[in-house]
């Protein structure tokens, strides 16, 4: 992982590469042409500099300005040009990234733009900013947005290449005012624990699923806590046997690899809440007899991103040593076609008693996560969220950047939401209808059914999932099936593994660890219970 540091002498006699400087898109001209709108001469409108890059064009005499707008470039978020310094400093080139209009400019445009130039930077090896100084927004938040930024950037998966490219990023210096320094550091170690669980994640989406089969994912997950204040447990194929996993054993039982359940318990001394995180870890889904296209499959080594995202997220619990006790429960099989594999019509037991008969062996996230929340639920939270790659049908109703938030409490939806937006992982709620749709999850053979036909999919999976939760407690349910995988680079993310949402559980986690004082009680307070008041 690139190295971040912290630096209190000037941005522009910094000894580095390349620096890396901030400006906004040109204001946009009013329809009618009133009179403050600037005339224009060249090839374009001037953009505005940043205040880091007013300093170090002052610094270095260069009309920095003039030569971004002979170069045509716009400023829109993430854009990049790179001018050189002719040595007037240290640095051979500046690398102007666009901020875009700066009306709409927040820490998610500081996110993205940090991310843009580790891109645009990987072949130098020191670079310095000053990035998270041009917002008006508070010092640690600022620093916190650039530092992920420059480390989700920088994210590569070269595991599997005999001839890597080449990245050469080593290190990229934020530069400070002396009276910002701490709060600035502060910043970077959380972007260092919250960047670095999420590029874990996507480290163990992006394996290949002949490397990630149930058994070695557990070992690997487990592996990922040595040394950290965890305790882990695996259940085998016969633990799971006398435990009644129904659901888990039914979808892994077409594999020759069995699956796991994984408990991973952060529970520091003095805690006085508890959440617990329930993951979906389907290493490989061909949809079992109910079996894919050949292009449905192609992602579907993605269908453990659920699993991935709560253990990365406990991972930054405990290495932030927040005072909250996390449980994260990963529920995890292969869902294969073969002679012993579950078949349709099949009726299986979960592990609280509900009989469930198999429609469609694709619906399998349900099953295994069934029984994840009956086990999460016996351990008594005070809130359960779980995070799967559930349903085709979340993405078509948000697409492929937007996950679903479907909970049995609007209030804690809400707080999930407001997490997502502060963390550049969009999220969007669906409701959980259960006076309308309800009905659908009852059974013909057995007490439930798997699938409930097209319309409202991702609705149909929360309310499956509903049974075996209940309204005693708050739970919500993050559909991931969209932004787990990235298609094609967009943000903060190159093709690939996002890790989402990672970071937005982490920092829901983070408030609702806070103790409550009296004039914030809205964001950290415990979500309320349902309500069902009459309208
Ligand atoms: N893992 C898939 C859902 C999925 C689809 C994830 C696209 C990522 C991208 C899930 O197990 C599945 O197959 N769901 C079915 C359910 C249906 C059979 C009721 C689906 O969405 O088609
Ligand atoms: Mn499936
Ligand atoms: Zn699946």
């Amino acid at each position: 992982m690139v190295t971040l540091s912290v630096s209190t002498s000037p941005l522009s006699t910094a000894e580095v590469d390349v620096v890396a400087v901030g400006a906004f898109a040109p204001p946009q001209p009013t329809p009618d042409g009133d009179g403050d709108t600037p005339r224009v001469t060249g090839t374009g409108r001037a953009v505005e500099l940043a205040a880091d890059a007013d300093d170090v064009a002052d610094a270095m005499a260069l009309d920095l300005e003039g030569e971004l707008r002979a170069m045509g470039f716009d400023g829109s978020v993430g854009a990049i040009a790179k001018v050189p310094t002719r040595r007037s400093v240290r640095a051979s080139v500046i690398v102007v990234v666009g901020l875009g209009d700066r009306a709409r400019a927040d820490t998610a445009t500081l996110r993205t733009a940090a991310a843009s130039v580790a891109n645009a930077c990987e072949r130098s090896t020191r670079v310095a900013t000053g990035l998270h100084t041009v917002l008006d927004v508070e010092a640690e938040r600022a620093a916190q947005a650039v530092g992920e930024g420059l480390l989700l950037g920088s994210y590569r998966f070269t595991n599997y290449r005999s001839d890597p490219a080449a990245f050469d990023l080593e290190e990229v210096v934020l530069h400070a005012r002396p009276e910002a320094e701490s709060a600035v550091r502060r910043g970077v170690e959380v972007a260092q624990v919250v960047a670095g669980a999420t590029n874990l994640a996507r480290d163990l989406v992006n394996l290949p699923p002949q490397d990630k089969r149930p058994p070695a994912f557990a070992d690997r997950v487990v592996a990922m806590f040595e040394g950290l204040d965890v305790t882990a447990t695996v259940l085998d194929e016969d633990a799971l046997r006398d435990g009644g996993y129904g659901g888990i054993l039914g979808v892994g039982q077409g594999s020759s690899a069995p699956p796991r359940l994984v408990e991973l318990r952060y529970a520091p001394r003095g805690a006085e809440r508890h959440v617990a995180l329930v993951g979906k870890g389907i290493t490989f889904d061909s949809g079992g007899l109910s079996l894919k296209p050949s292009v449905s499959m192609e992602t579907m080594k993605s269908d453990m991103a659920g699993a991935a995202a709560v253990c990365a997220t406990l991972r930054a619990v405990a290495e932030l040593g927040l005072p909250v006790a996390v449980t994260a429960v990963l529920a995890v099989a292969e869902n294969l076609p073969s002679g012993t594999a579950t078949r349709v019509s099949d009726v299986l037991t979960m592990k609280d008693g509900t009989t469930v008969e198999v429609i469609n062996t694709d619906a399998e996230g349900r099953l295994v996560l069934g029984d994840g929340l009956v086990h999460a639920r016996e351990l008594g939270p005070d809130v359960i969220i779980d995070v799967a790659t559930l349903t085709g049908a979340a993405v078509v109703a948000l697409g492929d950047r937007m996950s679903v938030v479907i909970a049995n409490d609007d209030g804690f939806a809400a707080q999930l939401v407001a997490a997502g937006r502060r963390s550049g992982e969009p999220l969007w709620p669906l409701p959980l209808a259960k006076d309308e749709y309800g009905q659908r999850v009852e059974g013909h053979i057995a007490d439930l059914r798997n699938t409930g036909g097209r319309p409202a999919g991702a609705i149909f999976g929360a309310l499956f999932l509903h049974r075996f939760v209940g309204d005693e407690i708050a739970w919500a349910h993050l559909d991931i099936a969209g932004p787990a995988w990235a298609a094609e680079p967009w943000g903060v993310f190159g093709k690939g593994a996002t890790g989402v949402p990672t970071r937005t559980l982490t920092e829901w986690i983070r408030r609702f660890a806070e103790p409550p004082t009296a004039d914030t009680i809205q964001p950290h307070d415990l979500p309320t219970p349902p309500s069902h008041a009459p309208v």
